[in-house]
């Protein structure tokens, strides 16, 4: 499974691209607007740093205003995923940009028919938000069994990026059931890590190295 980061805050990226582990970045209005950042400015920035794909949303609701604003967004750089909303103009948008060989991420997805809509339109990346599902007291990962279901009875080669993650048991489920990409906030990938019992295994390891007076 390949871990994307939902953040647009530079530190944090640089932070997990270093472990090698980080396959991508995903943005959205909400995240630049925390980050304080120009858009085109930070999102070419994250660009540089993670060679992976960069999701940076499109904010008009029309298809010809999404073409002009995917425009100006693709040309940031060559790794760029332009992010559409799952709306009938957001699929035209998927459809032309797709057909012209750019990535497209649709985004806001929450039923597993719009997911089969976004794969037929050629979508890169179906985006469902598994905490917001959870938030209102739907299981979130039974859409991302459902949608796998779908995609693999076809063939579909859209990739399921889990969005809306919230915590490990999120990644875990998403891994379990398949899917292509998960996206979380860092905060979410470090907890990731960590283990009480690797830290006391490295500390109980510790105290008896020290006690054999040796070196490497
Ligand atoms: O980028 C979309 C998504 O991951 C949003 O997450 O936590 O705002 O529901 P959240």
């Amino acid at each position: 499974m390949k871990f994307f980061a939902d953040t647009a805050e530079i530190a944090d990226i640089k932070e997990l691209n270093e472990t090698g582990l980080l396959d991508g970045v995903t943005t959205n209005p909400s995240l630049i607007k925390k980050s304080g950042r120009d858009f085109i400015e930070v999102v070419k920035e994250i660009a540089s740093i993670c060679p992976g794909p960069i999701s940076a949303e499109v904010v008009a609701l029309d298809h010809a205003g999404m073409m002009k604003e995917a425009e100006t967004l693709r040309k940031i750089a060559d790794n760029i995923a332009i992010k559409v909303p799952l709306t009938i103009d957001g699929l035209k948008t998927c459809k032309a940009l797709t057909g012209d060989g750019t990535m497209v991420n649709v985004t806001l997805c929450f039923s597993a028919n719009q997911a089969l809509l976004a794969a037929k339109a050629g979508a890169t990346f179906i985006s469902p938000f598994v905490g917001r599902h959870d938030d209102i007291g739907y299981p979130g990962m039974e859409l991302i069994a459902d949608i796998r279901t779908i995609y693999d009875n076809y063939d579909f080669p859209t990739q399921i990026l889990v969005a809306s993650v919230r915590n490990p048991i999120h990644i875990l489920d998403a891994a379990k059931l398949g899917a292509d990409v998960m996206t979380a906030p860092p905060s979410v990938i470090k907890q990731l890590f960590k283990h009480p019992l690797t830290d006391s295994g490295i500390a109980a390891f510790l105290k008896d190295w020290e006690a054999t007076g040796q070196k490497i």
